[in-house]
């Protein structure tokens, strides 16, 4: 087990956005986290990463509790994440937007200094290596200088990808990366997902294609108004009747 939520709770005002949600990420899998808009699925990651603190419960990553912990030092010991809403620099280049991520990790800045160091010199050699194979793994090292925000949708997905890859986590948070994609561009993510899985990381994804839900995760949680009504594979998911009435319930309303 490397993460474990253990009755996480979240209110907001008067509103349970999240309550007693309790399950497991561990190493080397696919979980998918499934249910309607509002269900408390970006809260969860939000909970997770430590941009918000839960209201009840504890969040246990390596048997060490990291509720309150700041979230780049979340970061830093091993959970990174993308945004459902693409936070990119449009104005850097690919590369620099990778780059910018991990320079937050080291002693020297990014546009620190005229004077620097050969110890700064190799260092940011290092980091331009490390950002480079990173845009090769998602498959856009092509457009490594194009200006991020002139990128097509799909790719500025993958550079999120790439730039969450590059914080070395055990496990990445992805939250609907493929809204938006197209059907072939969707396939490619898919593709990269279990490339990331087969790194060994733990991939938590937040995402409505179904289909692809199915075939691509290892487990699925489902999530009904902030409650939890499902857990397991998928085959066990696609048959069971409170996911279903919470999808079918969804559609006549
Ligand atoms: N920062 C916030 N302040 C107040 N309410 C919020 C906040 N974030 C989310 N919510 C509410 O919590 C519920 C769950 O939202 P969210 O986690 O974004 O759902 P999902 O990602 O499953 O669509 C929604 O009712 C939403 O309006
Ligand atoms: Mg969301």
């Amino acid at each position: 087990m490397m993460l474990a939520l253990k009755q996480v709770g979240k209110n907001f005002g008067g509103l349970a956005a999240l309550a007693g949600i309790s399950f497991e990420v561990h190493g080397g899998e696919i979980l998918g986290i499934i249910g309607p808009n509002g269900a408390g699925k970006t809260t969860l990651f939000n909970l997770i990463t430590g941009v918000m603190s839960p209201s009840q419960g504890d969040i246990v990553f390596r048997e060490k509790s990291i509720v309150g912990t700041r979230p780049h030092q979340i970061t830093q010991l091993g959970i990174a994440r993308t945004f459902q809403n693409i936070r990119l620099f449009g104005n850097l280049s690919a590369l620099e937007n990778v780059m910018v991520g991990m320079h937050c990790r080291t002693q020297a800045g990014l546009w620190q200094g005229l004077w620097r160091t050969g110890k700064q010199r190799q260092e940011e050699a290092d980091i331009r290596e490390k950002a480079l194979a990173m845009l090769a793994l998602t498959g856009i090292a092509d457009v490594s200088q194009a200006l991020a925000g002139s990128l097509p949708y799909g790719k500025q997905r993958r550079l999120e990808i790439a730039r969450a890859l590059a914080a070395d986590p055990e496990i990445i948070l992805l939250d609907e990366p493929a809204a938006g994609m197209n059907e072939s561009e969707t396939d490619d993510l898919k593709q990269l997902v279990a490339r990331i899985r087969d790194l060994g990381k733990a991939v938590v994804l937040i995402e409505h294609d179904i289909q692809l839900m199915m075939t691509l995760c290892d487990r699925i949680v489902v999530l009904n108004f902030g409650q939890k009504i499902a857990e397991g594979d998928p085959a066990s998911i696609q048959a069971n009747p409170a996911v279903i009435e919470a999808y079918l319930g969804k559609e006549e309303g």
